[in-house]
């Protein structure tokens, strides 16, 4: 049977560095917040029970992961130190198994890592995570006897000279034979330079009952890094965008410039797919193969077939596109919109909650809004759907090889039927009729000798 983990994640902390009204661990880094990595890391584990403990900003913490009734949660009133904190998550957790201690505002620890922590830790061994670090200051030094031997961890504030020079630091993360935490929680003490409860004091009450300290030092150091200031926020966001990145090019994607890419939430991109720079990706997109997507486009929620192009400064959310599709530059496809294959949207246009069936085109300047387009039809520049009265929306539907002339107000509810021709400049209030031209504008006429007024003199 596998072992039981439970784990508890530390986040009372204030975090005063941040000079934020938003708790720290509320703080987003890429789409989620830092809290939020770090409990679905938790999660991709498999813990058979996760307790955060909390304090500063309370409220908002809780408000934000109401519902997700997997967590339990445990107030810290007082910040007595990290020891102290692991000691109000134990009501809320397990008494077998193994307990591994997380931070809430070190997001980016992965779960092989984990994984790894688990299974070094048994009934009579402690794991902990440790690294090597050019410059340690302010971090737990590991201290090792002639034997290479874990023997304690001493803070750098309690740290004598020959502790200082060590290298090899704590990073906090840990795990712990479940059964033994209470009885060592409890003889912790705060007789230390900060007056706090020590957690890593249980490193020295392990050691001197027998239980051996299994270390795992990361390669990765951004994996161990907290974010205690906006700047060390920016530098983990870099560093998880980058690391997209790398996967992106991995998979066969030419990326004009890595480090211009911005993706907050889940993306696919298929095989000799190309973005330029400056493109951000949010929610759920799926990119198909041989897609080229120019400067500046924004996706939200996307999905789109292979070989289309998205042309610069494009801005697409909740929206399909197909295959061989030609979209932008400048274009805007709102929440609702589904263009098919070899579908073309020109620059300046906007279209919300619209089906737009195989090869048909709004090249430019044009608003289709609440819309069922049938193939081959041809919206011309200028081009308005009229779908709001005021109090209700209606529906416009264009049927299959119609063409709208440019500047034409189609006023909704409505219907174009198969292959009709709408004059330039119409004001369609009425269902035209089947291959016919419709025109619905005042019939042109020429005043003969007219006279252009002069100015007074
Ligand atoms: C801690 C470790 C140190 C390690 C360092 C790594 C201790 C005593 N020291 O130091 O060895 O090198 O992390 O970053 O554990 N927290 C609470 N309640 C508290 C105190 C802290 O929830 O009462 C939480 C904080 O929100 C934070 C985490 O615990 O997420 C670590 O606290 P912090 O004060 O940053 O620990 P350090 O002093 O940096
Ligand atoms: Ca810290």
């Amino acid at each position: 049977m596998a072992k039981k983990v439970n784990i508890v994640i530390l986040a009372a902390g204030k975090g005063t560095r941040m000079r934020s009204s938003l708790p720290k661990v509320l703080h987003t880094l890429s789409h989620k917040t830092l809290l939020g990595h770090v409990i679905d890391t938790s999660r991709s584990v498999n813990a058979d029970n996760i307790c955060v403990v909390y304090g500063h900003g309370g409220d908002q913490v809780l408000k934000s992961f109401a519902g997700q009734s997997d967590i339990a949660w445990a107030e810290q009133e007082q910040q007595l130190g990290t020891g102290h904190a692991l000691k109000v998550a134990l009501p809320s957790i397990e008494k077998d198994g193994v307990t591994l201690v997380l931070y809430g505002d070190v997001p980016l620890t992965k779960k092989e890592t984990l994984e790894k922590l688990i299974a070094n830790c048994n009934e009579d061994s402690v794991a902990l995570l440790t690294a090597k670090v050019e410059d340690p200051t302010g971090y737990g030094r590991i201290v090792r006897d002639s034997a290479n031997k874990v023997s304690a961890i001493v803070e750098h504030k309690d740290a004598n000279t020959e502790q200082l020079t060590i290298d090899e630091i704590n990073t906090g993360i840990l795990a712990l034979p479940a059964s033994k935490i209470e009885k060592w929680v409890n003889s912790f003490n705060n007789d230390n330079a900060q007056g706090e409860y020590y957690l890593t004091d249980v490193i020295e009450l392990a050691v001197n009952e027998g239980c051996k300290v299994n270390t795992t030092c990361v390669d990765d150091f951004y994996e161990t890094l907290g974010v205690n200031s906006r700047q060390q926020l920016a530098e983990l966001e870099r560093y998880y965008q980058q690391q997209q990145a790398e996967k992106l090019m991995a998979a066969g994607v030419t990326l004009r410039d890595p480090a211009r890419l911005d993706i907050r939430g889940e993306l696919t991109v298929g095989q000799d797919s190309i973005v330029d720079v400056n493109v951000i990706f949010e929610g759920q997109c799926e990119i198909g193969q041989n897609v080229n997507i120019g400067a500046n486009c924004i996706f939200k929620n996307v999905k789109i077939g292979n070989n289309t192009t998205i042309l610069p400064n494009s801005i697409i959310e909740d929206s399909t596109i197909g295959d061989s599709a030609n979209i932008g530059p400048y274009a805007r496809l709102r929440p609702g919109t589904v263009l098919a294959n070899a579908t073309k949207v020109g620059n300046f246009v906007e279209i919300k909650n619209a089906n737009i069936a195989d090869g048909s085109k709004v090249n430019h300047l044009s608003y289709v809004g609440d819309a069922e387009v049938g193939k081959d039809v041809n919206i011309g520049a200028g081009t308005i759907t009229c779908n709001y009265d005021g109090a209700n929306k209606h529906l416009t539907v264009i049927k299959d090889n119609s063409f709208i002339g440019s500047n034409s107000a189609l006023v909704a509810p409505v219907n174009i039927a198969e292959g009709s021709t709408v004059g330039a400049g119409s004001t369609i209030t009425a269902d035209t009729e089947k291959d016919s031209l419709t025109v619905a504008r005042a019939k042109q006429r020429a005043i003969k000798g007219w006279k252009r007024p002069v100015k007074n003199k």
